[in-house]
């Protein structure tokens, strides 16, 4: 079991420190979907200092699993500290790899998809969670709003890669038949897509 309290000291030094964890209002919409499902396994992509698959970790059903992706050498190191000052080292495995590369190189199923990483990689990342999910399963997105950048008339040309990455992302999921989809105005934008 996570310390909750732990848990309140981790997301107060990420913001300190400006780590972009998750949002209060995002945590709290995705653990609630986690919640009714009590998923057995769950892909992350993206981990930072760990504190959402901490989080998550707290819905998983008994023996479940979170495998969570991180490029960062800095943040691989202080994630499993975290997660072994947690306990959890068990549960949560970090991954110190480019996360497209890795989701490559997998080739298991996963109740929970979570991309929460590069956004303008979106796109492959969906490719990759396609292939890793099955009927049944539900890949959510973060930042999918990117600052009302992405449903805004956004032409500047510093994001303009992620923001088109993120527009075909949507469309894309709103389009592929295989897939139910919502969109949520929470935090900076949630996609959530059942896989049918
Ligand atoms: C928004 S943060 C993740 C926050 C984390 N999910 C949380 O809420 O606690 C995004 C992370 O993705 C990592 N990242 C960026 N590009 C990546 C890539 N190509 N592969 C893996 N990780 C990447 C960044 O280093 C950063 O730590």
């Amino acid at each position: 079991m996570v310390d909750n309290n732990k848990i309140e000291v981790i997301r107060l030094k990420a913001r300190e420190n400006y780590v972009p964890i998750l949002q209060d209002v995002s945590l709290e919409f995705i653990e609630k979907i986690l919640e009714e499902r009590k998923p057995k396994t769950i892909l992350e992509v993206g981990t930072a200092v760990g504190y959402s698959a901490l989080c998550f970790s707290r819905h998983l059903s008994e023996g479940g699993k979170i495998i969570t992706i991180e490029l960062n050498e800095e943040m691989v190191k202080i994630a499993r500290e975290n997660i072994k000052d947690n306990a959890m080292e068990n549960v949560i495995e970090v991954v110190h790899s480019d996360a497209y590369e890795y989701m490559k190189t997998l080739d298991e199923k996963f109740d929970v998809v979570f991309i929460d990483a590069a956004k303008g990689q979106y796109m492959k990342y969906l490719d990759e969670a396609m292939r890793l999910t099955k009927s049944g399963s539900i890949i959510i997105a973060d930042n999918v709003l990117f600052k009302g950048r992405v449903l805004g008339e956004y032409n500047e040309h510093k994001h303009r890669t992620a923001v088109n990455r993120l527009r075909e992302y949507l469309k894309r999921i709103e389009e592929d038949e295989r897939l139910d989809s919502a969109l949520y105005d929470i935090g900076d934008g949630i996609a959530v897509s059942y896989v049918k």
